[in-house]
């Protein structure tokens, strides 16, 4: 307790005055236990509790929409209401039967790290503000670059996601490639990118000024990967046509199937055309810390730029994305702008601030950190083995049922497959696939999601998540199954 508080300071139940915007320090205390309580609950029981609790956004809208509070109310009762009306209201990315989208399981260690990281309030865009941060980044970094097989002398920069990642890496290949900000200059540049690139890359390029025909897509082959060939006959049709072919964005990971680019072949064609050559590895690239991944991704460390995503394959809570750059300087040059209310920084060492796109940004460093210091980095290669081995457990289990047809097979803990049911016209199929998972996030068992490769729609497990277990699969795909037996042989695609 503060002693030079005046008792005046304190209302009666022992809360300061709210004006200070504090609150005493045993019921901060109190408040602290009781959320850490509810995390604990909240992550041991979530085997045992629906893997969705879908909600209809009007009715969610309805129920906390509300005049701005004036008056104060006892924290106690926020936190109460808090999680009777809100914290139910989610899907649980972090659920050993969530295997939509790319999951996000998290871990207990980088969970409480972040409230550490928020409490201390540490200011990592500068070494005079956070050298502790800063320390703890760069060698964090220099983790991640080890397992993306970089070279001592490259750098990089933590973001807050993939997307961030992608955008920062393509502003600093820009600038290094067209030696400014003018994007008069970039006018007639391609960058070339597979049907199956995420939408991230394509976003990171409008924003950065390069238009739609800018962007070019190439169709990938039967295993959804960019073919060498295609891409040096269409760089070569650009060049003849007058453009000014780029960069190469691959993928070590799709979304959609987790198919990963000939990486080698393709770093190859980019050093012999003068391209950049960025990879997005946003969940897959941290497979390359397993043999199994170290194989599937041989060729990424020959990129000039990588993106990935801690919070999907390194188990991080939200937000910690990472940007790897061959050239450590690569994105001072395209982002340090130094304002004179910054003179007092000193730039000894590179500004985090002067790399990337925010000023102040947290401690993202330290639930990375702090996640391989107390599991050590054999624990989460063997984490992200358990995600590859899921992957094929699922597989064999689809091929077991005999109602399922694979239709990639697992890779980087992807698998996709389609539900088979002979007499209906392709229209009815693909609906009653997306009717298997209406039904199946409505029972809340587990939550899959779908995509549409080859013109069908698909269903798509991705099981990265270590603390799924081989009854959480068969429960899953036994449940799959059900709902599609259920759903009756005539009923007939919705209008
Ligand atoms: C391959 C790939 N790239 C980029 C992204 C975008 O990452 P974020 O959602 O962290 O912005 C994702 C997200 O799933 C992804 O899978």
């Amino acid at each position: 307790m503060n002693d030079e508080r005046r008792p005046d300071e304190c209302s009666n139940d022992g809360r300061l005055a709210p004006e200070r915007l504090d609150v005493d320090p045993e019921v901060m205390r109190r408040l602290g236990y009781r959320i850490i309580d509810h995390l604990v609950a909240h992550l041991d029981g979530l085997p045992d509790q629906p893997a969705a609790q879908p909600t209809d956004p009007e009715a969610m809208l309805a129920k906390l929409s509300e005049p701005l509070p004036t008056a104060p109310t006892d924290p106690e009762s926020v936190l109460a209401r808090l999680e009777r009306d809100v914290l139910p209201a989610m899907a649980h990315v972090q659920h050993p039967r969530f295997f939509a989208f790319v999951p996000g399981p998290s871990n207990s260690i980088s969970v409480l790290a972040d409230a550490l990281a928020a409490g201390l309030n540490v200011f990592a865009g500068t070494w005079y503000a956070g050298p502790g941060a800063l320390a703890l980044e760069h060698t964090t970094i220099d983790w991640l670059r080890q397992i993306c097989g970089l070279p001592a002398s490259a750098g990089g920069l933590l973001v807050s996601c993939g997307s961030m990642a992608n955008l920062t890496a393509l502003a600093a290949a820009r600038v290094d490639r067209f030696g400014g900000h003018d994007m008069r200059k970039a006018q007639r540049a391609r960058i070339y990118t597979g049907d199956q690139t995420h939408t991230a890359v394509t976003r990171a390029a409008h924003v950065l000024g390069f238009g739609s025909d800018q962007v070019v897509s190439l169709e990938t082959d039967a295993a959804f990967r960019i073919s060498p060939n295609a891409l040096a006959a269409a760089i070569r049709a650009d060049r003849r046509a007058g453009h000014e072919p780029f960069a190469i964005v691959a993928n070590a990971g799709t979304t959609n199937t987790g198919a990963v680019d000939p990486l080698r072949a393709l770093a190859s064609l980019a050093r012999d055309e003068e391209l950049w050559f960025h990879i997005d590895g946003a969940y897959g690239a941290p497979a390359r810390m397993t043999a199994r991944g170290r194989h599937l991704l041989d060729g990424i460390e020959e990129a000039d730029s990588i993106a990935l995503d801690p919070h999907k394959w390194l188990f991080q809570p939200f937000e910690i994305g990472c940007v790897l750059m061959r050239d450590a300087q690569a994105l001072e040059r395209a982002f340090a702008v130094q304002p004179a209310y910054l003179r007092d920084v000193s730039r000894a060492v590179a500004n985090p601030a002067d790399q990337g796109v925010q000023l102040t940004r947290s401690f993202r460093s330290l639930k990375l950190w702090m996640t391989f210091q107390v599991f050590g980095a054999d624990a989460i290669r063997a984490a992200i083995d358990r995600g590859l081995d899921l992957a094929e457990k699922a597989e064999a289990i689809l091929r077991g049922a005999g109602c399922w047809e694979i239709v990639t097979p697992a890779s980087m803990a992807v698998v996709t497959f389609r539900y088979r049911r002979a007499g209906l016209d392709p229209e009815a199929i693909d609906q009653l696939q997306s009717d298997i998972l209406e039904q199946l996030l409505r029972d809340g068992t587990a939550v899959v999601s779908s995509t549409v490769l080859g013109g069908q729609t698909v269903l798509r497990l991705c099981t990265i998540n270590p603390r799924t277990t081989h009854a959480d699969l068969q429960r899953t795909i036994d449940r799959l199954g059900e709902l599609a037996i259920a759903h009756g042989p005539s009923r007939q695609p919705r209008g």
